[in-house]
């Protein structure tokens, strides 16, 4: 099978690391170029992997089958478009877009012209999640808490912290548990920017009747990606950055002696063994494989929509008024 050209289109922080990515896969991609508006970025990661830096789009995209789209959010619609109206298989960034209005658009322009569109829900290649999804499935799963946290990303200039950090989150806990977000609280405040939340909490009932409660906060020092699972006698959590995975349940072991018992056990704890895996290496593979062979991806467009239309409606309870019209709008 012929390898896949491709190329990437916004080389900022995350945009570097998807170049190294297709650099890894050589022997599953050729990596044409990249295009970035800022000239001396493009040019930087080219010399870096040996790749043309274009100074147009289009050019890029003449020569690809297929793009990694990380610009800031409010570019990833009209990227998205020229690529697929150009039948090129894209992956993009999340959040997905920056309205809910937009990702429809491109989810039915997706279906149209029967390309693959991958969103960067990253979290879902973080081999810790894996398994923690075949547990969840062993268990009846009462309630989760999830928290992210970390300090203030001056860059994030276009989207508040829902948008930006707990859709991860939302994502993520939609594929857990397979359930939608029903009814939901939200509750949030500015502190390092004028527009925008910056620390947000949502406690919401999903669709199996799960009880869920999200925390997402870029005013802390501390990074903290955790996720915590309540289950019927079993209780287990989850580090996003280290990929530790521990349970502990119930048990009713006893030690006897001569009949009588002479200590019983409670309670056992475990840590289930994680794969060392760099996620991002794993969502490019997905991502190949799934232009080389026409399989659905593992986050749809239609998953990013989805998270995104969940963030909306926290948005809608947080602000005075809902997105799309935030700029201006106080907390
Ligand atoms: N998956 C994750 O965990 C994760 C983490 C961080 C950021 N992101 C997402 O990645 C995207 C990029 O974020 P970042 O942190 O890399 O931002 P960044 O500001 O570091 O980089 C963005 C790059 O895009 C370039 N750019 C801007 N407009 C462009 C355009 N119209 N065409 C081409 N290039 C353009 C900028 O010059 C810059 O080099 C965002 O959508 C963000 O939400 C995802």
């Amino acid at each position: 099978m012929r390898k896949v050209r491709v190329g990437v289109i916004g080389v900022g922080r995350m945009g570097r690391h998807h170049a190294r990515a297709y650099a890894h896969f050589n022997y599953l991609c050729d990596f044409v170029g990249v295009y970035d508006v800022d000239p001396q970025a493009s040019a930087a990661v080219a010399e870096k992997f040996e790749v043309q830096a274009f100074s147009r789009v289009e050019d890029l995209l003449e020569q690809v089958d297929a793009v990694t789209i990380a610009t800031p959010t409010c570019f990833h619609y009209d990227l998205a478009e020229q690529a697929l109206l150009r039948n090129i298989h894209v992956l993009v960034e999340k959040p997905v877009c920056r309205t809910v209005d937009e990702a429809r658009r491109l989810a039915e322009l997706a279906r149209q012209q029967g390309c693959v569109v991958q969103v960067g829900h990253i979290e879902r290649f973080n081999p810790a999640v894996r398994e923690l999804a075949k547990v969840v499935k062993r268990h009846r799963v009462v309630a989760v808490e999830t928290r992210r946290m970390g300090p203030f990303d001056p860059r994030v200039k276009d989207l508040d912290v829902i948008q930006d950090m707990m859709v991860h989150d939302i994502d993520i806990l939609r594929y857990l548990l397979q359930a939608e977000f029903e009814d939901m609280t939200t509750k949030a405040q500015r502190v390092k920017s004028s527009l925008f939340a910056d620390h947000a909490v949502c406690a919401a009932t999903l669709s199996n009747g799960v009880v869920a409660t999200l925390t997402a906060s870029r005013v802390t020092e501390q990074k903290i990606r955790k996720l915590t699972v309540i289950c019927d006698g079993a209780y287990i959590e989850m580090d996003y950055i280290d990929r530790r995975l521990t349970l502990s349940r119930d048990t009713r072991v006893r030690y006897e002696n001569n009949g009588k018992t002479v200590s019983t056990l409670e309670n056992v704890g475990e840590r289930i063994f994680v794969p060392d895996e760099e996620p991002l290496l794993a969502q490019t593979q997905h991502f190949l494989e799934c232009v080389r062979t026409g399989r659905t991806p593992l986050v749809t467009v239609e998953d990013g929509l989805a998270a995104l239309e969940v963030v909306e409606r926290m948005q809608a309870q947080v602000y005075k008024q809902a997105v799309p019209s935030l700029n201006g709008v106080a907390v």
